[in-house]
């Protein structure tokens, strides 16, 4: 029984440091990504869907939220779009930045689109916004940037994000249906701290608050499987 706890011991170690790990192995922390001042975002989020990552700052005096989008179109006729929802946390209203590879050597397209449907048409955003623009990055990924005005106070955003399907002559095919592409939504908390763990990590609806849950369940459940393993 000894050498058995003893082994469990050290699974329960290192099931504890995988717990505590999203905060220091966040992929979004590596990509040296910067904003239009050239100095680092104040915080970044692995989001938890399409591989996809946020860098933000939110300037309070200025109700401004300066951000770099990043994700990889699916091909390389495709599509990545990120969007605040004003209203609601689905993605009818969102209000979209949306990129897409305009040719080896050319920076991407972005472009504006108030989404009401699933059949995309450019239009006016329901915000202010400025400092946009698109940049293609090694890996095939892009990376969206805008700053955008939120309203005086606020302490969330409802963001969604998507990676897409193709872009013919200009139309935007739809998105795939997969459930990665249909839960790619969060509360984006302006307030929260913005330690390494990344922007109010302890707040429901925030990428890292699930990441860590997740982990935790996993880790759990990894326990007692080895709890009854060494009992029977
Ligand atoms: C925030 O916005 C204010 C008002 O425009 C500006 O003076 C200040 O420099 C900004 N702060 C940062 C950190 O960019
Ligand atoms: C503050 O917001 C205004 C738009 O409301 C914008 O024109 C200006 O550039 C912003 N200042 C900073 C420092 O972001
Ligand atoms: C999508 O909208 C465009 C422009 O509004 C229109 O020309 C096109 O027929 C629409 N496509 C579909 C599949 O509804
Ligand atoms: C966005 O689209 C909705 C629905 O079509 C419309 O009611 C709204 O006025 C549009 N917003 C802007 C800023 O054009
Ligand atoms: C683009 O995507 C649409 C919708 O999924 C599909 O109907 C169309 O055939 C695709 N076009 C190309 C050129 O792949
Ligand atoms: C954001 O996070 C802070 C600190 O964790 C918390 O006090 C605040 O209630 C959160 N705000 C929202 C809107 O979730």
């Amino acid at each position: 029984m000894a050498p058995h706890s003893s082994l469990l011991f050290i699974l329960a170690v290192a099931c504890f440091s995988s717990l505590i790990s999203p905060a220091t192995s966040q992929t979004c922390s590596t990509q040296n990504v910067l904003s239009a001042e050239k100095t680092p975002f104040q915080t970044c989020l692995d989001l938890p869907e399409l591989e996809s990552y946020l860098h933000y700052t939110y300037n309070a005096t200025n109700s401004s939220l300066s951000v770099a989008f990043v994700a990889t179109p699916s091909r390389s006729d495709g599509w990545i779009a990120w969007a605040i929802n004003p209203a609601a946390t689905t993605m009818s209203g969102s209000q979209a930045f949306l990129a897409y590879g305009s040719g080896p050597g050319a920076p991407p397209v972005v472009k504006t689109y108030n989404i009401s449907g699933y059949n995309l048409t450019e239009g006016r955003l329901a915000f202010d916004f400025w400092n946009l623009r698109a940049e293609s990055l090694h890996g095939g990924r892009i990376a969206i940037f805008a700053t955008v005005k939120v309203p005086a106070g606020a302490g969330s955003v409802n963001q969604v994000w998507q990676v897409g399907g193709n872009v013919t002559n200009g139309r935007v095919g739809v998105h795939p249906f997969s459930p990665p592409n249909l839960n790619s939504r969060a509360v984006l908390n302006l307030t929260g701290t913005t330690g390494a763990g990344g922007g109010g990590s302890k707040t429901p609806g925030n990428a890292g608050w699930m990441t860590t849950n997740v982990n935790f369940g996993v880790n759990l459940g990894v326990l007692v499987l080895l709890g009854t393993i060494f009992i029977f």
